[in-house]
């Protein structure tokens, strides 16, 4: 009889700039040179940079196969990872991804592969972004970058969007694709909201 080998879920998460795709990148690399065979993912929506590859605002970069959220495109995520061949995943900007996403992932932690989402905690009001707190509670590991305020130079844990220079607004459409000309890096003191309402009914759990 042979042992499957455990699957595990890794997720890197943090605020924008903060490395997470670089370290998506290097531990996906890191696979290859143990001669894993590697597929990487992204959602169609960010096209910033390119249309098929993940890239890092460093500047690193790798070749991934483009998915949307429609249902349509989820079969076509479960067709290219339901490869026999597959031992890692690699997704970027899990952030983007639908709730069906979920045991998508957790069926292939099962089946024994390594999938490693990378994602934005929290969105710009400072709030956890879709399905990555889900995927953070189920995950086996969990890593937490944090990039460099821009206004003080502390560790920042939060994206600040800004439109026209201006802080945007608590009620602003959750996703807007983009990068330095409307969004960086701040720590919890200088990052701006215009409301902050700490508990949603949606939140509250009774006993
Ligand atoms: P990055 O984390 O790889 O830099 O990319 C994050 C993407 O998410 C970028 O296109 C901006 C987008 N985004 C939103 O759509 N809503 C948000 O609330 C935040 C913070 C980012
Ligand atoms: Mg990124
Ligand atoms: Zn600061």
């Amino acid at each position: 009889m042979t042992i499957k080998a455990p699957g595990k879920l890794e997720v890197v998460c943090g605020s924008m700039f903060s490395g997470k795709t670089e370290e998506l990148i290097y531990r996906l690399r890191r696979a290859e040179y143990a001669k894993k065979n590697v597929i990487t993912i992204k959602h169609k929506i960010d096209n910033r940079k390119s249309y098929s590859c993940i890239v890092s605002h460093d500047g690193g970069q790798r070749e991934a196969y483009p998915v949307s959220s429609c249902e349509e495109g989820l079969q076509a995520l479960t067709a290219l990872v339901d490869d026999q061949t597959v031992d890692v995943i690699g997704i970027d900007e899990i952030q983007f991804f639908p709730i069906e996403t979920v045991p998508i992932i957790q069926r292939l932690v099962d089946d024994g592969l390594r999938v490693i989402v990378a994602g934005l905690d929290l969105d710009f009001r400072g709030e956890p972004f879709g399905i990555v707190p889900r995927l953070m509670a189920l995950a086996d590991e969990v890593k937490k970058l944090r990039a460099v305020c821009l206004s003080c130079g502390e560790e920042a844990n939060f994206t600040q969007r800004l439109i026209d220079n201006q802080p945007a607004g608590y009620y602003d459409e959750t996703i807007l694709v983009g990068g330095q000309e409307c969004y960086e890096p701040r720590c919890r003191l200088c990052y701006q909201i215009d409301v902050k309402p700490y508990l949603h009914v949606s939140q509250t759990c009774s006993v």
